[in-house]
């Protein structure tokens, strides 16, 4: 069967973009023709400082975030990545098979590193050839990622093709980034150009997947947005990115498209759009922040099952690892 492997990393509070470019639809990848594996990246987390105890906190979030938006550990494998050191065995492989000037035109690396590039931890710069081996460790041909991750998924089908044409074998298969529908790239709601992200430095530029209802209200309807109501056609919110993104973030959570949200709201204004809109955000999000809440008080039982995924996890991920081995000439008694 094919297979599919995700991330998220625990760094922070899981944002509505996490939820609808990343787990809403790794659930719906969950029980049909993919065998599904959802890890939460912890050794990414740390490529930037954390504190120990919040990490611990927030890779128990993830988890609850997963489970109860709907993966279910009895059909998706569901575990923490630590737990499963072939990752960083793998990765270590992969640091001597990617050059160093692959990393170099890694955008996302460029942009948070910045003008420190001399300061930042040899982890965040080398952190795309973890994730090929996260990918790669379970042969995963299919990775349900935001746009952000677009070309780390790439790097990964570059590390697996030189690999496989350094040994002369056919071991690692080409991976396709899966990113499909109208969340791919859920903006700030302070700034239409910028990604909501868990480390924005304001709240107001994010909904958090833990806002209650009063909050979520609050966070729409201070969102920037333009004068103008809403367009006829989708073309009307051509260079509108606030408008746009306040659409697509309707027809995500609803499950429709942006054309049907604009055929059934042109020319509201603002004034009703953005309730609307933070009804239906509440009403879909209450649910599993409830859920969330009540499996986090339980930090034991998610423990528990982060570690039975992990034992699953490595079921897959000892063999291949050990492949690697000897295709690589490490010798093993
Ligand atoms: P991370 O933790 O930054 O984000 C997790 C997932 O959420 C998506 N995402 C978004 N999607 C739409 N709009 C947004 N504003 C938004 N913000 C985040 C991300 O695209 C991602 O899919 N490197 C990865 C984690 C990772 C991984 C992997 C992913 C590590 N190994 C292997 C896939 C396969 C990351 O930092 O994601």
């Amino acid at each position: 069967t094919p297979r599919v492997f995700s991330g998220i990393k625990p760094s922070g509070g899981l944002t509505l973009g996490n939820y609808l470019g990343a787990i809403k639809r790794f659930v719906g990848m969950q029980g049909g023709e993919f065998e599904t594996v959802y890890c939460v990246v912890d050794m990414h987390a740390i490529t930037v400082w954390q504190d120990p105890t919040e990490l611990a906190t927030a890779t128990r979030e993830v988890a609850a975030g997963y489970m109860a938006a709907g993966l279910d550990p009895t059909k998706s494998i569901l575990f923490n990545q630590s737990q499963v050191s072939a990752h960083a065995e793998l990765g270590w492989i992969f640091n001597c098979v990617a050059r160093v000037g692959w990393m170099n035109r890694m955008t996302q690396f460029k942009d948070k590193a910045g003008s420190n590039a001399e300061k930042v931890s040899l982890g965040l710069y080398a952190y795309p050839s973890l994730m090929a081996a996260d990918i790669l460790l379970y042969h995963a041909t299919h990775v349900p990622v935001g746009e952000d991750q677009k070309q780390h998924v790439e790097l990964t089908r570059d590390i697996a093709a030189k690999f496989n044409h350094d040994f002369k074998v056919d071991f690692f298969p080409e991976t396709e980034p899966v990113i499909e529908g109208p969340a791919t790239r859920v903006m700030n709601l302070r700034d239409g150009t910028k990604k909501m992200s868990k480390s924005g430095e304001s709240d107001m530029e994010r909904i958090n997947m833990l806002d209650d209802a009063d909050k979520i209200a609050k966070k729409f309807k201070k969102a920037k947005t333009d004068p103008e109501s809403l367009p006829e056609t989708l073309d009307g919110l051509k260079d509108r990115p606030e408008a746009r993104n306040l659409v697509d973030i309707y027809s995500a959570l609803n499950d429709s498209t942006p054309e049907a949200v604009i055929a059934e709201y042109a020319g509201a204004g603002w004034g009703q759009f953005k309730p609307t809109l933070a009804d239906l955000a509440v009403a879909k999000l209450a649910p599993i922040s409830e859920e969330m809440q009540r499996l986090m008080n339980d930090p034991t039982e998610i423990d528990r099952i982060l570690a039975n995924g992990a034992e699953k996890a490595r079921g897959i991920a000892n063999p291949i690892l050990k492949d690697t081995y000897d295709i690589v000439g490490f010798l093993r008694g």
